[in-house]
């Protein structure tokens, strides 16, 4: 089931975030960006446990996928489809124009699923990430 974004759930949020990420968002990066004027942020919930997490803001007519994490036991299921499908469809109702990400050039499970959304590699920030590893910037249009 998704939800809006909830701090009650942050714990959880936390323990996937630090067990994906060598440089994974502080409980404070969450809070604040929970309290984003302009943010969008699902949360999918099973047993009232949050086991994936979408983390965004629109800026102007774009809107910024900051974060899309889903905990290992529940990879390979579905889930980011569905936060991706949500997220894709609140862009067309808000009239956003397009959506826009940044991906390590070596994560080939987030890659296929954005190419298999149709995202676009538009740059390359060059040695962005740790051990030199170069981000690629997608984004993917609306309407
Ligand atoms: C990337 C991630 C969000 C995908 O979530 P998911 O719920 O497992 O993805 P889905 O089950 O919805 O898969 C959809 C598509 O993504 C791609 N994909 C997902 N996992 C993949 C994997 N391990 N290897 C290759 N492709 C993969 C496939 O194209 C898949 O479509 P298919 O099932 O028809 O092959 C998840 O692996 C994750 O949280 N990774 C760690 C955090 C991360 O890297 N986030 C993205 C940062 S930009």
């Amino acid at each position: 089931m998704i939800i809006d974004g909830n701090k009650k759930y942050l714990n959880d949020i936390i323990i996937i975030e630090k067990k994906i990420y060598p440089q994974p968002w502080s409980k404070n990066h969450f809070e604040n960006d929970l309290k984003h004027p302009a943010g969008y942020n699902k949360l999918f919930i099973i047993d009232d446990k949050c086991v994936a997490y979408l983390f965004g803001y629109s800026i102007k007519d774009e809107f910024h996928l900051n974060n899309l994490s889903v905990c290992k036991k529940y990879q390979k299921q579905g889930i980011a489809t569905l936060l991706l499908n949500d997220v894709i469809q609140y862009s067309n109702n808000s009239n956003l124009s397009k959506i826009l990400l940044e991906v390590r050039c070596d994560n080939y499970a987030a890659i296929n699923l954005y190419e298999k959304f149709k995202f676009e590699k538009y740059s390359i920030r060059k040695d962005y990430y740790k051990k030199g590893k170069d981000a690629f910037l997608y984004t993917k249009s609306i309407k």
